[in-house]
């Protein structure tokens, strides 16, 4: 892992974003969808705008604090 802050998975339910991009591979899923399946951005959410953003560009690690859902 690349050395300094690097947030790159729901602590509440263990998946790293890159194995919720997998799964969107092989279906698209919304937020609401990968929620209700996986659990990630509904315990204390603050996975969610990451989430979020994996999903609009693709990226799975993240140098930044995203703190407002952007849909
Ligand atoms: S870190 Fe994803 S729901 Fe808490």
């Amino acid at each position: 892992m690349p050395d300094g802050l690097v947030i790159f998975r729901c602590v509440c339910f263990d998946r790293t974003f890159a194995e919720l991009k997998e799964f969107t591979r092989a279906e698209p899923l919304s937020i609401e969808q990968i929620t209700a399946r996986y659990g990630c951005g509904g315990s204390c959410k603050l996975c969610r705008p990451y989430i979020q953003r994996m999903l609009q560009t693709g990226e799975t690690e993240f140098r930044e604090i995203i703190e407002v859902a952007t849909d």
